[in-house]
């Protein structure tokens, strides 16, 4: 599709496929915005208000609010953090040494960390998973709902705040001020539905995808544990070969041409990560899984604008999981007593489980 169709009119979006087009769309926010126009979606959906759906001005003064939280030092303060838990995850793996990679670190790893940085109880964790498996995979009504129930959650816990200010992001945001306002409700319920969802979902999925390119080319397993400081390098690798995002939606605010195609002021474009970086003009052999490829500049992250915060953290996260999984276990086998399934989305790539 990506050579005969390069941009291709599915229902109701252009769909683009190619590596340079992807990243035209990307940089260029002026023609295609985040933003839906007032007509598209639900007007009440707190999503709407977040930074992932904002034009500048706004993005960047509230994008600013968080960035010093997630730049690379800030993060790397969480290292021993991480280290911990990952240990503690891997502990509690039966004495047969069999695991589900899901439901035993790759989800709860990443839920425990965005969960302390945002200031949110670990335990309410069986609640953020069923709302983002309902935001990633279920229908506009049950998104609506969703997002509607995670507002109320957030806006009563920075009313606790108010009470008791802690030293997390929930109690930055309630004191942050634009131009001498605060946040509105719906910014401040958006930001945390956003930080909650993306900070684990799209990581919980990396580490799962890690897993199954170990159990697809064991040789790799081999070379890493015999060299780490290939682990960077594989993980880019596996946020190109496996991209955890697909695509996020943009509205052309002119009518324009994309590569040939002439494409309508209104009309929604869905730049597709995952495609962008099998594209054989940019990375040769694409789909051959290849943790030496040098350069790599996988989209698997975004670029422009909205390019992901939370990259510093995702990576660390996953180098830090796949080091000691690496160090501690042997060799890698599949539990084939039950099919593997693909999660049901059309933004999140990952697997629902993964019995080893
Ligand atoms: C944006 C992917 C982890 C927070 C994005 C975008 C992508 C992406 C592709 C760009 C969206 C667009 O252009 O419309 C990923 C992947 C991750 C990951 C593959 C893990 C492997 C995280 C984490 C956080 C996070 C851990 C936690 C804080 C965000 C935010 C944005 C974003 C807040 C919106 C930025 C903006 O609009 O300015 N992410 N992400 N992401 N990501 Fe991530």
């Amino acid at each position: 599709q990506r050579n005969t169709q390069p941009i291709y009119r599915n229902p109701g979006a252009w769909f683009v496929l190619r590596y340079e087009d992807v990243k035209t769309v990307l940089q260029n926010h002026a023609t295609f915005s985040s933003q839906p126009d007032e007509k598209r979606g639900n007007p009440t959906n707190p999503l709407r208000s977040s930074i992932l759906s904002l034009d500048p001005p706004r993005h960047h003064q509230l994008r600013g609010l968080v960035q010093q939280v997630f730049t690379p030092r800030a993060i790397a303060r969480l290292e021993s953090r991480i280290e911990e838990n990952v240990h503690h995850f891997l502990n509690q793996v039966s004495p047969q040494g069999k695991m589900d990679v899901i439901t035993d670190l790759a989800f709860p790893l990443p839920v425990l960390i965005i969960a302390e940085l945002l200031g949110v109880p670990f335990e309410d964790r069986e609640q953020f998973k069923h709302w983002s498996r309902n935001l990633f995979e279920g229908n506009p009504s049950l998104i609506a709902s969703t997002q509607q129930e995670m507002k109320t959650y957030f806006l009563q816990q920075m009313k606790n705040r108010l009470q008791e200010p802690k030293d997390d992001v929930l109690t930055a945001l309630l004191h942050a001020e634009v131009e001498g306002e605060h946040l509105s409700e719906n910014e401040l319920a958006a930001f945390c539905i956003l930080l909650l969802a993306a900070g684990h979902e799209t990581t919980s999925d990396l580490i799962g995808n890690a897993f199954y390119c170990f159990l697809e080319y064991p040789e790799v397993f081999e070379e890493l544990q015999a060299h780490p400081e290939g682990i960077p390098a594989a993980i880019e690798e596996m946020l190109r070969y496996y991209s955890p995002v697909k695509t996020l939606p943009r509205y052309a605010t002119q009518d324009v041409v994309l590569g040939e195609q002439p494409i309508r002021a209104g009309e929604m474009v869905c730049p597709f990560f995952a495609s962008a970086n099998r594209d054989e003009t940019q990375f040769p052999d694409a789909d051959t899984f290849n943790i030496h490829r040098t350069p790599n500049r996988h989209l698997a992250f975004g670029a422009g604008i909205h390019a992901c915060l939370g990259a510093p953290l995702a990576r660390l996260e996953a180098k830090i999981a796949l080091k000691i999984v690496l160090d501690r276990f042997g060799r890698l086998s599949l539990d084939r007593s039950m099919p593997l399934q693909l999660k049901s989305s059309s933004v999140v790539f990952g697997l629902k489980q993964l019995p080893i």
